[in-house]
């Protein structure tokens, strides 16, 4: 098959939700259409649940079921479909940012009777910044929840989206009869009975025939026919240029638990979501389609077991063929590189494959050599954009308590920011080392891991910073910013690159210091440049 064949029957996208929205049900059942896993069950949630196990404990189980979920790849109606997995646990949110620089589009679950909740505001915004095209899928239809049009403006209202049903409840909990299907034109009656995930569908061209009210009742009809109305008045008919452009979501209703809808959302999916999309690097649009293969690492997964200390870093393939030992330049440290076994990933398994496309995953057994953002080409000198760090929210000095072990602690707190689980910012001042994180669960994954998988201890001590942010002074040679840089010089720090971050202790200090320096830039994302 020829490349641009294998580009175009790729869809590579991640499912996003608050915990408990329905991801892992969902996914799991569009893994089962796909034919992927022959029953429920089979996909694991990685969500990390507080109870009887303490939290660490479970982080490393969350740990091990996600590098077996990270990617879920199967085969649906001749295309290849790659699912990327997002952990839903608030404390490892810039996992999920990251991953969504790895996919092509998103479908966003809601639970009917919980509206949007706060971390699927997060994401959606992060979306909605790359212009990612969404699809809404809302779920738990079988159970009472909020009405389907309040549901809709709360959408609209909080997640800012404009959007346009691609189906509709009939009804909905104890009297959900079913939904009717606006983009295929049918009704699909709700059996109720998940055992058996039995769905009729009955194609109905005109709402106004009378076969619908004996279908499902002459009420039930009735209040179909005027929410259609409303909805053909009040919402933009579907466009897919402006679903691709991001500026329209289509949404859908059902119920994953009982398997109903998805089927729906599957087949409409499949038909509208975009194939592999071109990436901006910082020299130029890198097209999929080009022979030359381009990459870049959105992931990278330190392995289980703590005798093989090797990583996995996941490349999403940009442009052109990955092939198995084949030479590519690892731009950021201009290196060539060989990988004989570079993993594909399928339902449950990984395997050795010799050849992937753009959309896929290839995990690369990795030494050490790869950080998050780093990219791969064939010789091009080129960086991917696109893979910021996040502006911390936790803040702690880093000290050793084990002085015989100092360097098991700088290898394992140098890996660990490579991995991405927290920045290691060093103060301007002293030299003194403060880790900061988006939750405050990893303050104890770090300090898990570097016993654990490095035999070398550490200890925290509170440091009162309410935000980091990266400083960009207008001119770098200004008295403003010599000003700036003695008054605050205890506030300084720089980043893992060398990029100067200021921490202020404070909003209010913040917004004085914005106030005083107004030609010096802040930003809450690393890469503003
Ligand atoms: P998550 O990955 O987004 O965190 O959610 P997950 O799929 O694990 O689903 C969270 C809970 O919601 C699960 O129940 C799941 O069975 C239930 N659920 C998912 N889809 C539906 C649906 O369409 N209708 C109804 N009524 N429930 C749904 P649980 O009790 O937490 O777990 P379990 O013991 O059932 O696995």
């Amino acid at each position: 098959m020829s490349l641009k064949k294998e580009i175009e029957r790729r869809k590579t996208f991640g499912i996003i939700s608050h915990p408990d929205a329905g991801k892992t049900t969902l996914t799991e059942k569009l893994l089962l259409f796909g034919g992927a896993i022959q029953e429920a069950g089979a996909v694991k949630s990685n969500k990390i649940t507080k109870g009887a196990t303490s939290d660490f404990m479970e982080i490393e189980r969350q740990r091990g079921i996600s590098v077996a979920t990270s990617v879920l790849a199967f085969e649906y109606k001749k295309l290849k479909i790659n699912i990327l997995d997002t952990p839903g646990h608030k404390d490892f949110a810039e996992d999920t940012f990251r991953t969504l620089t790895a996919v092509d589009s998103v479908i966003v679950v809601i639970d009917v009777a919980k509206g949007v909740e706060e971390q699927t505001e997060k994401l959606v915004e992060v979306c909605r910044m790359r212009n990612i095209p969404i699809i809404v899928f809302i779920n738990k239809l079988d159970r009472e929840g909020k009405d389907a049009f309040d549901l809709l403006d709360e959408i609209e209202q909080k997640l800012k989206l404009t959007v346009t049903p691609l189906s509709f409840p009939i009804g909905m909990g104890y009297d959900f009869k079913g939904i009717y299907n606006i983009w295929e034109k049918n009704v699909n009656l709700f059996s109720g009975d998940s055992r058996k995930n039995i769905e009729e569908t009955i194609e109905i061209e005109d709402v106004s025939s009378v076969e619908l009210d004996k279908i499902v009742g002459e009420k039930a009809a009735k209040s179909l026919r005027n929410d259609l109305e409303l909805v053909y008045e009040v919402y933009p008919p579907f466009d897919r240029e402006f679903y691709l452009d991001g500026s329209l979501q289509p949404v859908f209703f059902g119920s994953a638990l009982n398997n109903f809808g998805v089927r729906e959302l599957l087949d409409c999916f499949i038909k509208i979501a975009p194939q592999p999309r071109p990436k901006h690097s910082d020299t130029r649009l890198v097209h999929p389609e080009e022979k030359e293969f381009s990459g870049f690492v959105f992931k990278i997964h330190a392995n289980m077991d703590p005798k093989h200390r090797d990583r996995l870093a996941f490349v999403k393939i940009v442009s052109g063929t990955f092939e198995r030992n084949t030479p590519y330049l690892h731009v950021r440290n201009g290196k060539k590189m060989k990988f004989s076994s570079p993993n594909a990933f399928f339902a449950e398994k990984k395997e050795i494959v010799d050849i992937s496309y753009p959309g896929d995953i290839v995990g690369l057994h990795d030494t050490g050599n790869f950080k998050i953002g780093d990219t791969l080409t064939e010789g091009e000198e080129m960086q991917y954009k696109g893979i910021p760090s996040f502006s911390p929210e936790h803040f702690k000095y880093i000290n050793n308590a084990d002085p015989m072990k100092s360097k098991q602690l700088e290898k394992g707190i140098d890996q660990l920011m490579d991995e991405g689980v927290a920045q290691l910012f060093t103060l301007e001042l002293n030299g003194r080392k403060v880790i900061g994180t988006v939750g405050a669960l990893q303050f104890e994954v770090i300090q898990y891991r570097l016993e654990h998988e490095y035999g070398a201890k550490c200890s925290y001590e509170s440091l009162n910073v309410f935000k980091a942010c990266w400083v960009e002074p207008k001119d770098a040679k200004s008295a403003e910013f010599a000003d700036f840089k003695r008054v605050k010089s205890k506030f300084l720090a720089k980043d893992k690159r060398g990029q100067l971050v200021f921490f202020a202790d404070s909003a209010f200090t913040l917004q004085m210091t914005q106030q005083k320096y107004p030609n010096i830039l802040f930003h809450f994302v690393s890469e503003f440049k």
